[in-house]
């Protein structure tokens, strides 16, 4: 099994559209003005961040851009969506992983977001793990429609199951924590100790389950914390304030995992302190 070392690479520089600037100055200027905290809102504001990954065993360095929780819904338009895919392909991506919650509620949605998705570039492929927002929409029957949308724009969905790509890459897909059924042991049935190794799962609470595997791991699902107050948000998150954005080191176990704040949002269309992110990770032979 592998072991990975992530580190921070400064950021890109963002994108923002006009009508996104004067949001931002309005609700900055109120926000200051009323607390003197700073802090802004903001859903359309696409932040690039750059993590350098050591993956032993990989025969040759390449890039893998993470896009999670799209949420494509009544909120989140399909403009947006575009935006995402195509500040995704700026990256020149090898490999582009797909973390879960592609809509909030309805499948209505899902054909829009599937053709988005479908102007994905990556030469070793497109693949995706459901998120608890897919296995609840519909009322809980739309899983199957979104795994059958995703397949059809070429991506590939992993649950509990594992691919080896074109470049040695071998690529883990564990189902969500609290409405898949995840099974670690079964995702990582064919993984060899000398294969080089990345997993992906939706919940990042899964990470406690996956101790005993040395490997990186990237996660979404918390939208990092998208109303992300002091306390509050604590508060409100409860157990998943534990793992609410970034890197996560345990110290009782080797591996590791990455929290995206994802792109979309939950409910309302409001984001503070957690601007919409897309993960770009630079694996590198060790
Ligand atoms: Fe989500």
């Amino acid at each position: 099994m592998s072991t990975t070392i992530g580190d921070d690479l400064p950021q890109d520089k963002v994108q923002v559209s006009r009508r996104s600037l004067a949001k931002r100055a309005l609700v900055l200027a109120a926000t200051t003005g009323a607390g003197g905290y700073g802090i802004f809102w903001d859903t359309e504001t696409i932040v690039s961040t750059h993590h350098r990954v050591v993956v032993p065993n990989l025969a040759s360095p390449c890039t893998v851009v993470q896009i999670s929780d799209l949420h494509r819904s009544w909120c989140v338009s399909s403009s947006f969506i575009d935006r995402c895919i195509a500040a995704a392909n700026r990256h020149r991506p090898d490999i582009v992983l797909l973390t879960g919650d592609f809509i909030t509620a309805h499948t209505s949605f899902m054909p829009s977001c599937a053709r988005a998705i479908q102007q994905l570039h990556a030469p070793l492929g497109s693949y995706a793990v459901l998120g608890n927002h897919d296995y609840a929409s519909d009322n809980w029957l739309g899983a199957p429609i979104i795994k059958a949308a995703l397949r059809n724009v070429g991506v590939e969905v992993l649950v509990n199951s594992s691919v080896m790509l074109r470049n040695g890459l071998r690529l883990v897909g564990v189902d969500d924590y609290a409405t898949g059924e995840p099974d670690t042991e079964k995702a990582f049935g064919k993984v060899r100790q000398r294969d080089a190794v990345l997993c992906m799962t939706h919940n990042p609470l899964e990470f406690d389950v996956l101790r005993g595997y040395n490997v990186t791991t990237l996660a979404g699902h918390t939208h990092g914390g998208q109303i992300d107050l002091p306390i509050i948000t604590d508060l409100v998150l409860d157990k998943r304030s534990k793992y609410l954005r970034g890197w996560f080191h345990s110290q009782h176990w080797p591996g590791k995992m990455y929290v995206s704040r994802g792109l979309g949002v939950l409910g309302i269309p409001v984001r503070v302190n957690a601007l919409p992110e897309i993960a770009v990770f630079h694996l590198t032979p060790s």
